[in-house]
């Protein structure tokens, strides 16, 4: 398998995190993708209409996106413990936690291209404090249903793992931890884990 590659991506490190909790690392050859929000790509747009990391062009050939839809996949083609839930309540209690983390990344990220990308003059600053309230608000949804989240992993678990680790990465100043001591102390032993500690963003 080839997958489209950046390590700054959360999105991308939700997939190799996956990839490594399940065996699978060995079997991904990691290609290097630089995208850009105003960067033309017509050879990507080939691949992936949205010109978007990450991609995974499978063995058969086919290429799947997003990261959700790229890590359900790989969580199917192996025998060990699932990081998806079969069913029921922790189902969707981790899907709902994958869609939070991934929420809180698409609002940080939005907000990185309009400050960092976008030339000063032409910036919005009300665009970028509604994007800031959607991660604090999620931060501050996460630091409520920290008690719940156990010692354990799923996909939930892992989005949220690499949303914080994309707050430390890009977004140092905001001092995510300081409201939050439930989360912090839920992420110093996540972030620990050698999935984790193997994908850091650089
Ligand atoms: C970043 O550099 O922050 C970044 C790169 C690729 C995807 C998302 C974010």
């Amino acid at each position: 398998m080839k997958l489209r590659y950046s390590a700054a991506s959360p999105f991308v490190r939700k997939v190799m995190v996956v990839a490594l909790e399940t065996g699978l690392a060995p079997r991904i050859e990691r290609v290097p993708t630089t995208v850009a929000p105003i960067q033309e790509n017509p050879d990507y747009q080939r691949e992936h209409p949205l010109i978007k990391v990450p991609a995974l062009v499978t063995d058969e050939g086919a290429v799947l996106y997003d990261s959700r839809v790229i890590c359900e996949y790989l969580d199917s083609l192996h025998q060990g413990p699932k990081l998806f839930p079969a069913a029921g309540e922790a189902r969707w209690t981790a899907l709902r936690r994958q869609a939070l983390g991934d929420g809180l990344c698409d609002a940080a990220v939005l907000t990185r291209y309009e400050t960092f990308l976008r030339p000063e003059e032409k910036r919005w600053e009300q665009w970028i404090d509604g994007q800031m309230r959607k991660v604090r608000g999620a931060l501050d949804a996460l630091e409520a249903d920290a008690p719940n989240f156990g010692n354990g992993i799923d996909i939930g678990l892992i989005a949220i793992g690499c949303a914080l680790g994309y707050l430390d990465f890009r977004y140092e100043s905001e001092h995510w931890r300081s409201s939050r001591p439930k989360l912090a102390a839920w992420y110093e032993k996540f972030a620990a884990r050698a999935s984790m500690l193997e994908t850091q963003p650089k």
